[in-house]
C-alpha cells in the first residue's frame, strides 16, 4: 500500500479535523431526500479511488481530471461541469447545506461528470494516486483570520506536499481569495515550494479573473462588501 494513502490507523489522520459548520437548519425536505437518495448515486468511493485510480471514479475515460476544494454551494463546479462534459470532476465540501445545493444542479441538468466528496478533501487528497490531476481549484478558502488559527487555512506545508504530488506535471493549482492576508500567505508558501511556479507575470494577472471565469457564491458576497479578489495560478514542475 502507497504510505501516503489515507490510512484510519494512522494518528495524523485520525486527529484532523475540519473546522466550520458542516450544516445549517433549513434546508428543504428536497434537499434532505438528494442527500439520503441521490447522493450515494455520484459519491466518491475512497476504495476505488484508491485500488483504481481515478479514471475509475466516472463512465468512460475522460480528456482530463479535476478537483475543486471546499465547493461551497457548488455553483463554479457545476458550471464547469456543464460546460466540460469530457473532463471529470471531484468535488469536496463538508457541508452539506452546500452538498444538497450541487446535488440539484447535477439532478436538474443530468451532469454525469462529478464525483461528490461530502466531506474533508484531505482524505481524496490522501487517496489519490501520484500525478492524477490537471488541475486543483480553492475558491475563497476560509481565512481563518485569528494568528492562533492561522493553522486551520487549508494553504499548509502539509496539504501543499500532497497537492504537488497529485497534480500532474504543468497541472494547475488555482487559488482565490478576497483577504489579502490569505493571499500573501498563500504567495509566501508557494514562492518557497521548489514544486510550483507563479504564473503571473504583471498585475493583471492576477488581479483580473481569467477569461470565462465562472463566480461563486462567495466572490459576489465578497464584491458587495467592496472587498477585490486575486486570481493566483500555480504550474506544478
Ligand atoms: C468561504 S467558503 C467558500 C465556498 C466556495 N468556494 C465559494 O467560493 O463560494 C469555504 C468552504 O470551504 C469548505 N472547507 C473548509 N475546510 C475544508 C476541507 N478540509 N475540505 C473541503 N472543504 C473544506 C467550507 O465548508 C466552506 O464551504
Amino acid at each position: 500500500m502507497n504510505e501516503d494513502f489515507y490510512d484510519p490507523n494512522n494518528a495524523l489522520h485520525k486527529k484532523r479535523k475540519v473546522h466550520g459548520r458542516t450544516f445549517v437548519k433549513g434546508m428543504s425536505q428536497r434537499q434532505f431526500d438528494l442527500l439520503s437518495d441521490f447522493l450515494p448515486e455520484v459519491k466518491l468511493d475512497i476504495e476505488t479511488l484508491k485500488d483504481s485510480g481515478i479514471a475509475a471514479l466516472f463512465d468512460g475515460v475522460k480528456k482530463q481530471y479535476w478537483m475543486e476544494v471546499g465547493f461551497g454551494g457548488g455553483e463554479h463546479l457545476a458550471r464547469q461541469a456543464r460546460k466540460n462534459p469530457d473532463i471529470g470532476m471531484i468535488g469536496c465540501e463538508p457541508f452539506q447545506n452546500g452538498v444538497a445545493k450541487l446535488l440539484t444542479e447535477i439532478e436538474a441538468y443530468k451532469l454525469k461528470n462529478i464525483s461528490v466528496h461530502n466531506d474533508d478533501a484531505r482524505t481524496v487528497l490522501d487517496a489519490l494516486p501520484n500525478a492524477s490531476l490537471d488541475k486543483l481549484f480553492l475558491l475563497y478558502p476560509d481565512p481563518w483570520h485569528k494568528s492562533k488559527h492561522n493553522k486551520r487555512r487549508f494553504i499548509s506545508k502539509e496539504n501543499l506536499v500532497q497537492i504537488a504530488r497529485v497534480l500532474k506535471k504543468d497541472g494547475i493549482f488555482f487559488v482565490a481569495s478576497d483577504i489579502p492576508d490569505y493571499v500573501n500567505w498563500t504567495l509566501s508558501h508557494l514562492q518557497n515550494d521548489e514544486n510550483f511556479e507563479w504564473l503571473a507575470e504583471r498585475s493583471q494577472d492576477w488581479l483580473m479573473p481569467p477569461e470565462g471565469w465562472v463566480s461563486t457564491r462567495y466572490e459576489a458576497k465578497a464584491k458587495r462588501a467592496g472587498r477585490n479578489s486575486a486570481y493566483l495560478f500555480f504550474k506544478k514542475i
